[in-house]
């Protein structure tokens, strides 16, 4: 009990990351446990312990029934489903992103343009966190359904409402963030009305998709032909290998979860820190400076350095995906955290679950220097970390497929903002503060601009 009303007060003053850093740093040991409610459970920034659960133990464990918390607004689908349920989603998706150039850069270009439209370049402070928001389910909208939600651009008259969808299905995410963290004597009124609202205008807006990908199945012929988005779009490419609406649906909505707040989340707090960082602008504008002005393209991307540390260093130090949680689905070992030494391994009993840290891994001064907490891209110029020590898209069967696609994304919003403005400056007094959900994103990201 203890532990939550600290953990509550910690989340109300957004510091749950360094608070957890300082539960460890208390102990002595990066693997600990403690009584949550009936049950045991495990918290581990010790990266061969996640090492164990994400690869050596995979099949020990399971997603510790994350469906039964967002199954309401994502259904089933290849981020809700364990075993062979997953396996087959994992199937039926990995090919889509395959392909090296999934993110398609002129779509996410189009988005962009409207973000910059929002954009004041007067010097008159901004929120950069909210528009990214906006931007990623603008684009992670038009990859999935072939047609994007424009919350940005606002609603068109005769169209169905892409913001009040966006809304809904952020009210609906956060009330599940917020279940999550409930004792089950909270959990059991159920959800509210307006919850099941909220869920309701999210099915039934994607529902119109997979409609139209449907009637558009019923006429392929099973050749490879043009898709009738013109382009790439994940949905009419899942019809071809399912036609079941209710798996569509939880696919779609899976990968809209997985995908949007991820990227939006990295884009936001990389501004936070560059804000802070003329220098690191001012080089990032000679670095780009080299495109002459031209969009880059997905391979250029790829070759600018500073670029590609900037990201690097921002998924350490704020991590986006701080906690992954896993129940151990009968009875297995760690192998460290155990012992007088907090050397021997230890026994998971089947039922308990285990708290993987990746954030606090991430600032660990014995594995990254007293410096851990300070944001230095350089210091990737000659950093090779230990393949289990840095884990922003985690690693084994389940690692992020949408790696490529969010660092293509976020690096070309970030090449494209350094050639549209000259100076980025920080409006934040204090340091970064979290703002954790499903993703932990910066709390808020005020700047103001200077156009080129
Ligand atoms: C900076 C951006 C991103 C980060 C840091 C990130 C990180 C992660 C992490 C840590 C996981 C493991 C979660 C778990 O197992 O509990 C994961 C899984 C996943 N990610 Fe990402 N992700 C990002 C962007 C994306 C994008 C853009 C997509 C798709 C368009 C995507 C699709 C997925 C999917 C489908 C899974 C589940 C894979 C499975 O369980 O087999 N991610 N991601």
């Amino acid at each position: 009990m203890d532990r939550i009303r600290e953990g509550r007060q910690a989340r109300k003053e957004h510091r749950v990351i360094q608070w957890s850093h300082q539960k460890f740093r208390d102990a002595g040991n990066y693997t600990q446990s403690f009584n949550l409610f009936h049950k045991k459970v495990i918290v581990t920034a010790e990266p061969a312990n996640i090492k164990a659960v994400f690869a050596t133990n995979f099949n020990d464990f399971d997603t510790a029934g994350r469906l039964e918390f967002i199954g309401q607004v994502v259904g089933k689908g290849i981020f809700t489903t364990d075993g062979e349920e997953w396996k087959h989603s994992r199937a039926m998706i990995r090919p889509n992103f395959a392909r090296a150039q999934v993110a398609n850069i002129d779509a996410i270009e189009v988005y962009l343009q409207d973000m910059f439209k929002l954009l004041p370049s007067d010097g008159t402070p901004v929120d950069l966190q909210p528009l990214f928001f906006g931007l990623t389910i603008d684009t992670s909208t038009e990859f999935l359904f072939g047609e994007s939600v424009h919350s940005l651009r606002g609603d068109e008259p005769g169209k169905p409402s892409g913001v009040a969808f966006a809304h809904a299905y952020d009210t609906a995410l956060q009330q599940c963030a917020i279940r999550a963290t409930q004792p089950p004597w909270e959990r059991i009124m159920g959800q509210s009305k307006e919850d099941l609202q909220n869920c309701r205008t999210v099915h039934d807006f994607v529902q119109r998709y997979i409609d139209e990908a449907l009637r558009w199945r019923r006429t392929w012929d099973g050749e490879a032909k043009a898709l009738p988005t013109g382009q790439y779009t994940f949905l009419f490419e899942l019809v071809k290998e399912t036609t079941n609406p209710e798996v569509l649906r939880g696919e779609v909505l899976n990968l809209l979860l997985a995908g949007r707040d991820t990227t939006a989340s990295l884009l936001g707090s990389m501004f936070f820190q560059l804000a802070k960082r003329p220098d690191i602008w001012d080089r990032l504008r000679s670095e780009i400076a080299e495109l002459s002005g031209a969009k880059p393209s997905f391979e250029e991307l790829k070759n600018l350095k500073l670029l590609q540390w900037c990201m690097k260093e921002t998924l350490r130090v704020n991590t986006i995906v701080p906690t992954i949680i896993r129940n151990a689905n009968k009875d297995t070992t760690l192998p460290v955290g155990g012992g007088n030494d907090g050397k021997s391994p230890i026994l998971v009993e089947a039922g308990q679950m285990v708290f993987c840290q990746t954030a606090v891994m991430h600032l660990r001064e014995d594995i990254w220097g007293p410096d851990a907490a300070v944001w230095n891209p350089d210091r990737w110029a000659t950093l090779r970390p230990g393949a289990w020590d840095y884990l922003p898209f985690i690693g084994g069967p389940r690692v992020c497929i949408g790696q490529q696609y969010a660092l293509t994304e976020a690096g070309y919003v970030t090449a494209r903002m350094v050639q549209t403005f000259s100076k980025l400056a920080s409006r934040d007094a204090g340091p970064w503060q979290e703002k954790l959900t499903l993703t932990c994103a910066a709390k808020q990201t005020n700047v103001s601009l200077t156009r080129a």
